[in-house]
């Protein structure tokens, strides 16, 4: 069957800036690796890439961004840039939002998220961890998700930041932040969402309350393990496309932002080149989570800070 290919959209956020549904996710690519894949991505069309604090190479980042700029006649404005807040910075996140500009070299970011639920100490390092490993969080008692965002949020007058949001989040808490009448609704929320962890609840109530989700994770992070899975793959032979482009395009079908990550130059541009699945396929796709669920990414924390997922059910 040939498949009908699909450009990149502008999706709109509820604070009238818009979002690139594809963007390139740069978490585990080095420094060098790094420039050269956001280089890449940009020379290929990309215009959103996706770091953090945390994945240490926002100066890479930024030496691509500004030297593709410079080289280019794409502007600033064209360009949609997200970094994250770590945890270990929630209580002070101007000071953290203007050392990630300083190492991006921008005087701005497109979208400022919160890479956690949960703040950890500061003043001990990037991941404060205990002696058993466990990332060494605040009570959220004493300083919680909802108190780091009203502070996050000052960012936007300030001109630091055009959007805020918030990562590894589930319906209650998006709700909350919803619901407390002091803070402005977040314009994105990010989540591993993928064909083994589709999170419909969530993509769902995202979409009445006109919050834009972003998929991280959409291969199954390292080594991309969702490509192997028996119906992506028979999906991928019924359009001629590769299963890394049926697993990008079924997230693109449902609305979300998708944000694969490579540094493989080849990869890179197969992962933009998206196709129109048929309803049927989305909704085949959408229904693998009841053979297969898996989540990926799990980091040590000592409280639930993925609890309450609908979609997160081991299989029977
Ligand atoms: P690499 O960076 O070496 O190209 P995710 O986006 O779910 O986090 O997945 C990232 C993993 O998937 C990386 O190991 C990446 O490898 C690999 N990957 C990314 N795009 C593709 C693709 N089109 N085909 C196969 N593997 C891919």
């Amino acid at each position: 069957m040939p498949a009908k290919h699909k450009s990149v959209e502008l999706l709109k956020l509820n604070n009238g800036f818009s979002i690139p549904n594809v963007a390139l996710g740069t978490w585990k690519a080095s420094p060098d690796d790094c420039y050269n894949a956001v280089m890449t991505a940009l020379k290929t069309g990309y215009r959103h890439i996706d770091t953090a604090r945390i994945y240490r190479n926002e100066v890479s980042v930024g030496r691509a961004v500004n030297d593709f700029l410079r080289q280019s006649d794409v502007k600033r404005e064209d360009l949609f840039i997200t970094t994250k807040i770590s945890p270990y910075e929630f209580q002070d996140p101007e000071n953290a939002i203007l050392a990630s500009l300083e190492r991006l070299q921008l005087d701005y970011v497109d979208l400022y998220l919160m890479h956690h639920c949960v703040a950890e100490v500061t003043g001990e390092g990037i991941t404060p961890r205990d002696e058993n490993g466990y990332r060494k969080h605040i009570s959220p008692e004493v300083f919680s998700y909802v108190d780091a965002y009203r502070l996050l949020q000052k960012l936007i007058n300030k001109g630091y930041t055009r959007s805020i949001g918030i990562c590894n989040i589930n319906v209650p808490k998006i709700q909350r932040l919803l619901e407390t009448k002091d803070l402005i609704p977040p314009a994105v929320v990010q989540c591993e969402i993928h064909p083994y962890l589709p999170q419909h609840e969530l993509v769902e109530f995202c979409k009445a309350n006109n919050v834009v989700v972003e998929a991280y994770s959409p291969l199954g992070s390292t080594g991309a393990p969702l490509l192997h899975d028996p119906v992506i793959v028979e999906v991928a032979q019924k359009y001629g496309v590769t299963p890394a482009c049926v697993a990008l395009s079924w997230a693109v079908a449902r609305g979300t932002v998708v944000l694969p990550k490579s540094t493989t130059a080849e990869r890179i541009k197969d992962n933009i080149s998206l196709i129109e699945l048929d309803d049927s396929d989305v909704s085949l796709i959408g229904n693998i989570y009841k053979r297969m669920t898996k989540r990926y990414l799990e980091s040590k924390w000592k409280i639930n800070v993925y609890e309450s997922d609908a979609d997160f059910r081991p299989p029977t």
